[in-house]
């Protein structure tokens, strides 16, 4: 959401007549778009601005947006005196005249909203990729877990109209793209808020597979709970939907995951789990795992371990706990030491490596769809990926870029697979 956010930021200063540099020194106007969900993130921006402040060229226009400049709104100026805005993740729309305001009166701006309103001009966006494109449907958070931050710094779930998403993604379509990622913090509450247009996310999917040409679509993020066996059905039955799901676990052992309020237990999500599996048997999942939140005890953090050696997830991003302002978590002991955490982390890790070695080894010697997306880092090959997320890398040319291949899977190098286009005979072969 914050790189879309990004993109269409962007996209706004360069209708405005501004020219993006590459180098911070050169630039008249630097913007932070920043992350609250863990301390880290807030703490290498905050670790920046201090920088900045103490080197700072004086006349340029520094200014901080996303979900610190809702979570530190009160914080961020008295810190950093040389901040000229702080805009939240809901007044993005306000940019431009923001920077108009900031050059004429040369006071200090503040602008943060609770709630989204949807008035984004969303095709404005500035996107550096050609092939494959984020498109916002929903943005907010009603589900309230107990550690997480973004209700407060996203606020309430607000949907975007079903006629609008369709309408860019047809533009994109017709520009050359070929996969949108329909992002929201729970794609699946979507249309919720909004019952007079008649429009579910399974609906919503459905119209973007009837009414464009854009040949993948992707979703992210899920709320488990808000899996329907619709949403399952059309993963099975749209031929643009990748069968790959998203289904964040967080953790294996049901008191955690009442403490978090995931609103599930255990035994509910491996039941959901098995019911895509059986309406969708070659889906993939990822996950997200929170490990050392507060009073989680080695026998539950096992739970945790046995739920992702029996689930076998494709991916998983796995993270330790980090107290947030302001979260119902944070007024708990963070009584978990540090050590633990990470050695509970390093873990997970092990055991996910050793798993998708497993699963990695299953596409040897088969032949899987690629969309071709740009050429890889060393310039060489080009890089791309499966329907159900595997990244592959093949020989070919510029040309190939923006179409969809079949690949043949020879080897694979630590995450990556490698392949290569087969010829028209060994085609044959595989039909
Ligand atoms: N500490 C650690 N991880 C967190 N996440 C959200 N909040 C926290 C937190 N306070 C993780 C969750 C979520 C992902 C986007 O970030 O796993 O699904
Ligand atoms: Fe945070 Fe996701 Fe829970 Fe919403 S559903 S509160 S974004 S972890």
């Amino acid at each position: 959401m914050n790189e879309l956010d990004t993109e269409i930021m962007a996209g706004q200063l360069v209708k405005k007549g501004l020219t993006p540099v590459h180098d911070e020194e050169s630039a008249d106007l630097l913007i932070f778009n920043t992350c609250s969900i863990r301390d880290l993130a807030e703490r290498k921006v905050m670790g920046k601005l201090g920088l900045l402040g103490r080197a700072a060229k004086k006349h340029s226009i520094i200014g901080v947006t996303g979900c610190m400049a809702m979570a530190k709104k009160d914080t961020l100026f008295r810190k950093f005196p040389h901040l000229d805005f702080v805009l939240g993740t809901n007044n993005i729309t306000d940019l431009e005249a923001i920077v108009d305001e900031i050059l004429y009166t040369n006071r200090q701006i503040h602008k943060t909203d609770d709630r989204f309103e949807e008035n984004l001009d969303y095709l404005i966006a500035k996107r550096d990729n050609q092939v494959k494109a984020h498109v916002s449907i929903i943005r907010g958070c009603d589900k309230y877990c107990t550690y997480c931050v973004v209700p407060y710094t996203r606020g309430e779930e607000v949907s975007r109209s079903p006629d609008s998403i369709v309408d860019e993604c047809k533009r994109l379509a017709d520009t050359g793209y070929k996969e949108v990622t329909l992002l929201g913090q729970n794609v699946n509450s979507y249309g919720k808020d909004r019952p007079d247009w008649g429009c579910l996310f399974h609906d919503l999917l459905a119209r973007i597979d009837r009414e464009t040409d854009i040949k993948r679509v992707r979703f992210m993020t899920s709320h488990p709970i808000d899996i329907t066996p619709e949403l399952m059905q059309a993963v099975r039955d749209l031929p643009s939907l990748c069968e790959f799901v998203h289904f964040p676990l967080q953790a294996g052992s049901s008191r955690i995951l009442k403490k978090m309020h995931r609103i599930y237990t255990r035994e509910q999500y491996f039941e959901k789990v098995a019911m895509l599996r059986q309406i969708v048997p070659n889906v993939s999942l990822g996950t997200d795992i929170i490990v050392g939140f507060p009073t989680e005890t080695d026998e539950e953090f096992e739970e945790t371990y046995a739920a992702m050696q029996e689930l076998r997830f494709s991916i998983a991003f796995i993270y330790a706990y980090s107290a947030r302002k302001g979260t119902p978590a944070k007024r708990w002991k963070d009584d978990i030491p540090e050590e633990v955490k990470q050695e509970r982390l390093q873990r997970l890790l092990d055991l996910q490596a050793q798993i998708g070695k497993e699963e990695r080894q299953k596409f040897l010697d088969t032949t899987v769809e690629v969309l071709i997306e740009r050429f890889n880092k060393d310039g060489k090959m080009l890089k791309g990926r499966t329907r159900c997320w595997k990244k592959v890398i093949l020989e070919g040319d510029a040309s190939l870029i923006g179409t969809l291949q079949p690949v043949q899977v020879h080897s694979f190098h630590h995450e990556t697979l490698l392949g290569k286009i087969p010829q028209s005979n060994d085609l044959l072969k595989i039909v």
